[in-house]
Parts: C-alpha cells; sequence; structure tokens
C-alpha cells in the first residue's frame, strides 16, 4: 500500500539538554538521529513522499543536508500537533503515516501491519506491551492503586491515517494541540486500533536514552 510519510523533527529537545535540536544529534558521531528513520522512508518503496518537519531555525540544515527528491522539507510550529498540521498540508496519498525522528528503530513488518489497519479502521497507532506494574499514586507519591497490564498499551509511533479523516479532524480542531494524533482522531469520533509489536522502539527523550541508543544503532 502506497502511503505518504510526515517525519517529524520540528522540536527542540528541551529535555536532552544539548544546545541544538536532539534530532541533529550525530550518533557515534556520524549519522544524525533523524537520518534513522529519513533512510528507512527512503528505502521502502511503498512511501510516496517524504513530508519532513523542521523548526525555524534547522530549515537550512535540513535543505543543506538532503538531497533525495522523495523528500519534501516544511516548517513546522510551536507544539507538535502544530507540525502536524504542517506537514498534513502537503499530503496527496490517501493513507499517510506520521513518525517521530526522535524513534530511529523501525521495522517493515510494522508499517505493513500499520497500513493495513488503517485500511480496516481509518486510524492505527503501533503499540509496545507494558511489562512493569503500572500503579497510580497519591499526591504523597504512596502507591493507590494497581492498573491491570493486560489493558495497557503504550503507545508509540509511527501512526497510520486514512489521510482525508486525518485531514477533516485537523480542520475541526483548529486552534487545539494533542500529544498525539490518535487522542485527536478519537475526539472526532473514530476509533484507532492498537497494532502491538515486539520489536524495539527508543525515544531519544533524555541523555540515558541518547547512550542507549548509541550503543544499538550501527
Ligand atoms: N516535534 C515537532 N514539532 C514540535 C515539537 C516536536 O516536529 N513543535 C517532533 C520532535 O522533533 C520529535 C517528536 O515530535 O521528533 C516527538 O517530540 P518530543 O520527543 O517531545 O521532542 P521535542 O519536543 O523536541 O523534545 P522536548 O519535549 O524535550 O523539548
Ligand atoms: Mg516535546
Amino acid at each position: 500500500m502506497k502511503y505518504d510519510c510526515i517525519l517529524l523533527a520540528g522540536g527542540s529537545g528541551e529535555r536532552m539538554g544539548l544546545e541544538y535540536n536532539k534530532v541533529l544529534y550525530p550518533v557515534k558521531g556520524k549519522k544524525e538521529l533523524f537520518r534513522y528513520s529519513l533512510d528507512f522512508f527512503i528505502k521502502d518503496q511503498e512511501c510516496e513522499k517524504i513530508i519532513l518537519v523542521s523548526n525555524h531555525t534547522d530549515m537550512e540544515y535540513f535543505w543543506d543536508h538532503i538531497l533525495d527528491k522523495k523528500v519534501k522539507i516544511v516548517e513546522g510550529g510551536h507544539t507538535r500537533s502544530d507540525s502536524v498540521r504542517s506537514g498534513l498540508a502537503l499530503v496527496d496519498n490517501e493513507y499517510v503515516l506520521i513518525h517521530d525522528s526522535a524513534r530511529p528503530m523501525l521495522y517493515k513488518e510494522d508499517i505493513k501491519k500499520l497500513l493495513d489497519e488503517a485500511i480496516k479502521n481509518g486510524g492505527a497507532t503501533l503499540a509496545n506491551r507494558v511489562y512493569n506494574t503500572v500503579s497510580q499514586v497519591d499526591e504523597k507519591e504512596n502507591i493507590k492503586d494497581y492498573l491491570d497490564r493486560d489493558k495497557l498499551a503504550s503507545i508509540i509511533t509511527p501512526q497510520a491515517f486514512y489521510s482525508p479523516m486525518l485531514k477533516a479532524c485537523y480542520a475541526k480542531y483548529r486552534d487545539q494541540s494533542f500529544s498525539d494524533d490518535t487522542h485527536l482522531f478519537r475526539m472526532n469520533g473514530r476509533s484507532v486500533k492498537v497494532v502491538f509489536s515486539d520489536n524495539l522502539s527508543i525515544k531519544a527523550t533524555k541523555q540515558s536514552d541518547l547512550k542507549m541508543l548509541e550503543a544499538i544503532l550501527k
């Protein structure tokens, strides 16, 4: 199934504490973090267009360093939702996949399952099962209650959507911001299928994630 990909790289990486956007971090001193997912989607024949969303400052860097014709670079916005909205304007495929470039580990079999579910359902997200015991805590940080692990999913990206539906959601909730697009999709009365994956996905958020990624990535 053919699709367009919105690759989000327009944050600032505040929690990482670098002096620049974390997705530009050179892994092992060489390959920038965003390039792992960019290369994955460049190689995937079914991906017809990659819309890389950048912040204002990094636009020039991406222009200078990405040469592939399949990639369009657009300026994002203040929040992640603003950035998705900017990217969505360039989507013309029926199906769109949205991915955080801060997550460099991707697997073709997961993408295939996600798109299959988006075709059946309108929207689908990748997720990991939760293996730790998860509890609610009270205001004094004592355990209050336990959540049933079998009913939990840890939501990650990519997420896949039937583009016209997602565009309609963004048009309806013009000024609101969401942590991810499944939230917005559900607010519009749509269901989102959870595709569980056993593959490892680490999001570069804090320094310790970078250390782990540096040890794992080639
Ligand atoms: N992102 C984006 N535009 C924004 C904010 C985030 O494109 N306005 C992207 C980031 O580049 C990242 C992904 O969305 O690939 C997930 O966001 P997050 O991990 O929170 O990255 P940052 O917002 O950059 O980090 P922080 O929240 O620590 O500042
Ligand atoms: Mg953020």
